[in-house]
């Protein structure tokens, strides 16, 4: 009986232990569920404040399909880039021929270079014109913008001896081209943007813009002198943005201007790669279409199921061999891609917003 007794109880305890067991985890997800409902309200609490409180920019969601063409800018301006080498690295840099209204560093991406930005020329041979690289400087260039880019010394920018050196090289370019009453801007995008958020601690700009990436915040020392800040950012990278959302409160703290703009996915349609990238026509550019859609790499819709990185379209275009692509272009359609897709790529849709900023902080 006792050892019965004692046997159903232990099976007893074993039950009761296993029960309660679950009831605690049960309590715990159910917590963490409740927490998670907690921080996503906050968060967008937060985010609707912070587009609230930007009233320079306009922070409503344009319609995302880019409405600007390879060659929207033809008519205004023309590439006349000039390449250089220095401290190691090439720079390529052009100012605008009628008073140019500021100077504007742009700082690529991790295995970016400057030669991205520009297309190919008599004077820049080896330029490579990546889409939104070019049409973003395009764009600067018709603004009236003196515009530099300057490449890294190895794939990603770094954050020590890196900056003074690319501070020496700016200061140089500037004086050289007798530009110094202008005021100095800079963007950035990813390690770029990193880049640009550590050199704007060094160097006097009248305002910065950080592409998808959220800056060193966490590790520098913020005065109150750091310049008005833009985050142009795609809200499809989640971590991301909940680091942005922090880094405006701390730049709020210290009454630093801070904006926010946002970029969305959009549908891919037959026009969108030969609307975009020069070299592409229509014909090219609707078989793609139709094909990334047989390959189910696109939606009814258009949209991209995945980023352009993920999927393997190259390996199937060249197993397809009804569309002949020139390999030239295969980091053209997939920037393209990635852009559609908005989790992280460089974009110059959202240019009208950055230069109202740019503007819009010029004394
Ligand atoms: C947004 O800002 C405006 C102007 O400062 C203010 O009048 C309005 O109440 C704010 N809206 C919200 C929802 O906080
Ligand atoms: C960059 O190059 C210039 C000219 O060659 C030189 O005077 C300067 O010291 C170099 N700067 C750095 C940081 O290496
Ligand atoms: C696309 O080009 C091919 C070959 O140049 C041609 O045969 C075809 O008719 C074109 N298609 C369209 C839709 O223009």
């Amino acid at each position: 009986m006792l050892k019965r007794g004692y046997k159903s109880n232990q099976r007893n305890a074993a039950h009761n232990c296993r029960v309660s067991v679950l009831v605690m985890f049960l309590t715990l997800m159910l917590m963490l569920v409740v927490l998670y409902v907690l921080l996503q309200t906050v968060g967008e609490e937060k985010y609707t404040k912070t587009m609230n409180d930007s009233e320079k920019l306009s922070l409503a969601h344009e319609l995302p399909n880019p409405k600007q063409k390879w060659n929207t800018f033809d008519s205004f301006v023309q590439f006349h880039p000039t390449k250089e080498f220095r401290n190691g690295t090439d720079l390529i840099w052009q100012v605008p021929e009628s008073s140019p209204k500021g100077v504007l560093f742009v700082a690529h991406g991790c295995s970016g270079r400057a030669i991205n930005f520009w297309d190919q020329s008599p004077e820049c041979p080896d330029c490579i014109g990546l889409p939104e690289e070019r049409l973003f400087v395009l764009h600067a260039l018709a603004q009236g913008f003196a515009v530099i880019t300057i490449s890294s010394a190895r794939r990603c920018w770094t954050y020590g001896k890196e900056v003074l050196l690319v501070e020496n090289i700016i200061e140089w370019w500037i004086s050289k081209r007798k530009l110094e009453n202008l005021p100095l801007m800079a963007l950035g995008a990813s390690s770029g943007g990193y880049f640009v958020s550590v050199l704007a601690t060094t160097m006097k700009f009248s305002s910065i813009a950080i592409m998808i990436a959220e800056g060193m915040f966490h590790k520098m020392d913020i005065k109150r002198d750091y310049p008005p800040t833009l985050f142009v950012h795609m809200p499809k990278d989640f971590g991301r943005q909940q680091k942005i959302d922090e880094y405006v409160d701390i730049l709020k703290d210290k009454e630093i201007d801070v904006g926010v703009v946002e970029c969305v996915e959009f549908p891919l349609s037959p026009n969108t790669l030969s609307d975009r990238i020069p070299g592409i026509d229509q014909n090219l550019s609707g078989k793609l279409f139709e094909f990334f859609k047989e390959k189910g790499f696109v939606d009814q819709n258009g949209y991209m199921r995945r980023d352009g990185r993920v999927i393997k379209w190259k390996k199937a275009l060249e197993e397809k061999k009804t569309v002949s692509l020139d390999k030239r272009l295969v980091p053209h359609i997939q920037e393209e891609l990635n852009l559609a897709f908005a989790y992280h790529e460089m974009t110059s849709v959202h240019s009208d917003q950055i230069f109202k900023w740019f503007e819009s902080h010029i004394n």
